[in-house]
């Protein structure tokens, strides 16, 4: 169902502040693009322009990283440059709103590793990042650590890491820190990565706002059918169709919204405002 007239989204807006359970907010590159962070799969993303010298998903893996830490290192702080640089825009800024109004009723499990999310206000605790942080490291799998201010910002693309970034990010035992994002040959965890509580609340969620994804990767296509066989509506809000998009178009479980995160994630958290609190001062 395409919803163009507000009726539709204004009754889905109700039932799910009447259902009493979280509105989960799935999101993907696209809710960055408008703060002009490049996504992974479009016409300058970071998949199809690639780094410097390599297709950019092999320098996405563990084995790549055990190979060639310099390269792989180059291109991780070449992206957290290009993230550092961005700002948060309309469509984060409403979620961290939406959080302040209803933060019993709120939660972002977010694929993207910018951390635009967090900058934007949102809280750490209901902001679940599936795929990690480019702003943070790790060594092995321990807890992520900030990566030292001392390594630069601006890092041009293209280049590796030198010695003294690798001083600043290796520990007493020598041990050279890892990029705190998931990498194509690994699997998700709960400890690093939220999977299990994601996943908990998409079948527990009175609704699942799906912004900004093409839906390629494992996680957010399990959070989606979890919280469709739960009965939940999907709202996908994205200026292309999609799988998802189809899906709901085909079973009117939920809300296609054509146009870009901007535009509706901000409309989208208007309507549901006042639902939730109408639905907060009956209880
Ligand atoms: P993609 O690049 O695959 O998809 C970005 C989506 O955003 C597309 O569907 C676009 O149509 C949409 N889009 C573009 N501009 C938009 C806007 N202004 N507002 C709303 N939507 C817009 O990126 P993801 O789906 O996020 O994983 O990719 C998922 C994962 O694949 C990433 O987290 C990364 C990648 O491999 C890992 O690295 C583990």
């Amino acid at each position: 169902m395409k919803t163009d007239d507000g009726d539709s989204l204004d009754d889905l807006c109700l039932d799910a502040a009447e259902h009493g359970g979280p509105i989960v907010w799935l999101t993907g590159a696209g809710i960055s693009a408008e703060s002009g962070v490049p996504t992974f799969r479009g016409e300058d993303g970071y998949w199809t322009v690639g780094s410097k010298n390599y297709r950019a998903q092999d320098l996405a893996t563990s084995s790549a990283l055990a190979e060639m830490p310099e390269e792989v290192w180059g291109w991780y702080l070449y992206r957290r440059g290009v993230c550092r640089g961005a700002k948060p825009n309309l469509a984060h800024q409403a979620l961290f709103d939406m959080e302040r109004a209803a933060p019993d009723r709120f939660l972002i499990a977010t694929q993207n590793v910018d951390g635009l999310h967090l900058r934007a206000g949102s809280s750490r605790e209901r902001t679940y990042e599936i795929h990690g942080n480019v702003d943070f490291m790790r060594f092995g799998d321990g807890d992520p650590l900030p990566i030292p201010d001392a390594v630069p910002f601006d890092w041009p693309k293209g280049r590796t890491l030198g010695d003294a970034e690798r001083a600043q990010m290796t520990n007493d035992a020598g041990v050279l820190a890892r990029p705190h994002v998931l990498f194509f040959d690994e699997c998700y965890s709960e400890r690093l990565y939220r999977f299990e509580s994601s996943l908990l609340a998409a079948q527990r969620c009175a609704m699942l706002v799906i912004v900004g994804t093409t839906g390629q990767t494992n996680l957010p296509i399990q959070m989606a059918e979890a919280a469709f066989h739960a009965g939940a509506p999907l709202i996908v809000i994205n200026p292309e169709p999609n799988p998802l998009s189809d899906a709901v178009e085909r079973t009117g479980q939920g809300a296609f919204l054509c146009g870009t995160a901007g535009e509706h994630v901000p409309r989208l958290v208007d309507m549901l405002k006042p639902a939730l609190a109408s639905e907060a001062s009956t209880i």
